[in-house]
């Protein structure tokens, strides 16, 4: 069958993402065709556009979307045609109105939760779900410091963190990011555009620092995140939103308190079927907890390189979600 789909034959801008029809085969044994209701456009398409995580292209981009089985390869079992499901740690493929995945790395979706909701939750919740939960596992009156918090990782990472008792300290591009983050639980923002992080953070921690920082912004942040950490701190270091973090010593990590440092993905966290249905599991129970599914923005699936513009010059809160 046919599908439009948005694909890059060679990296580089927001320009670089071309409408076209592709071809997919029926699914294989225990793969399922998804017909795509809503898409997740995610900062890891951009780094897949711009080549900073090199694809075999030409390439359909997106990693996370929803929508319902419209067919089952030989041997599936755990879905049937008609079935609502999300995907977000199942391959590429999301920018298109079908996608093939491993039945397997699906997640049946709960009726209460859209596709566009789903779209804009899955890969940034269990990408939260990992890091607080499971990566270091943040207790109740800890303090906590998280980079980009009205983002879309960001949004759902302050209300979870809360959740669990946590004491959020946030950072932001401007006041009105910072407000939102607020409202989704930051107890303090700093704006890192005209604040000093480090010294910030050891104001509001009577000097101790933080137990763990969450670090998505990389190269721009790298210092303050550093120097935010009280010894045997966590460095978490799980995207590069301003550019990747530059090569640096393992005594920095001593020199600034025997530091911990790590660089974490979403698919080595969800390598398993069993580690993606904990993880959903985890995130549906958030939800039902209160935790507020943001969804920033929807456009059609042919503005694809529009939403792009817009989330790399850091003009998007919480989530974008594409419509074919
Ligand atoms: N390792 C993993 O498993 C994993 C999984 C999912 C996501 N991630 C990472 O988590 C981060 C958040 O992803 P997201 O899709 O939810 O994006 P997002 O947070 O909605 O967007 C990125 C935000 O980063 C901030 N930022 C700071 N400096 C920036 C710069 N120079 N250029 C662009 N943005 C800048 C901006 O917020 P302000 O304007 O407030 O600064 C911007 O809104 C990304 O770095 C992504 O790669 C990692």
């Amino acid at each position: 069958m046919e599908t439009t789909a948005i694909r890059i034959r060679e990296t580089g801008g927001a320009e670089k993402l071309l409408r076209e029809t592709v071809s997919l085969p029926p699914p294989a044994a225990g793969e399922v065709l998804v017909k795509v209701a809503a898409a997740g456009v995610n900062f890891i398409d951009i780094y897949h556009r711009t080549g900073l995580y090199p694809l075999p292209l030409p390439a359909t981009l997106g990693l996370e979307g929803a929508g319902v089985v419209a067919e089952v390869g030989e041997g599936v079992a755990a879905v049937k045609p008609g079935d609502r499901v999300g995907f977000c740690a199942a391959g590429l493929g999301g920018y298109a109105e079908y996608k093939i995945a491993a039945a397997e790395r699906l997640t049946p979706l709960p009726e209460d939760i859209s596709f566009e909701q789903a779209a804009a939750l899955l890969l940034k919740g269990m990408t939260a779900e990992y890091l607080i939960r499971r990566l270091y596992p943040v207790r109740a009156g800890e303090t906590v410091l998280l980079h980009a918090a009205a983002g879309g990782v960001g949004l759902i990472a302050c209300q979870w963190l809360k959740q669990l008792g946590a004491t959020v300290i946030g950072t932001a591009g401007s006041v009105e990011k910072g407000e939102l983050a607020r409202a989704h639980g930051c107890d303090y923002v700093i704006l890192y555009g005209e604040e000093d992080v480090a010294a910030r953070v050891r104001e509001i921690t009577g000097g101790a620092g933080v137990a763990v920082a969450y670090d998505s912004v990389g190269a721009a942040t790298f210092e303050a995140t550093l120097n935010s950490l009280a010894p045997r701190g966590m460095f978490v270091s799980f995207g590069n939103a301003s550019g990747a973090v530059p090569p640096f010593e393992p005594g920095l990590l001593a020199a600034k308190g025997s530091l911990f440092f790590t660089r974490p993905t979403l698919m080595t966290y969800c390598a398993s079927a069993e580690e993606i249905r904990g993880s959903a599991d985890a995130l549906f129970f958030a939800v039902r907890g209160g935790l507020k599914i943001n969804v920033g923005k929807t456009m059609p699936l042919s503005e694809a390189a529009e939403a792009h513009r817009l989330l790399e010059s850091r003009q998007t809160t919480g989530a974008t979600v594409l419509l074919p």
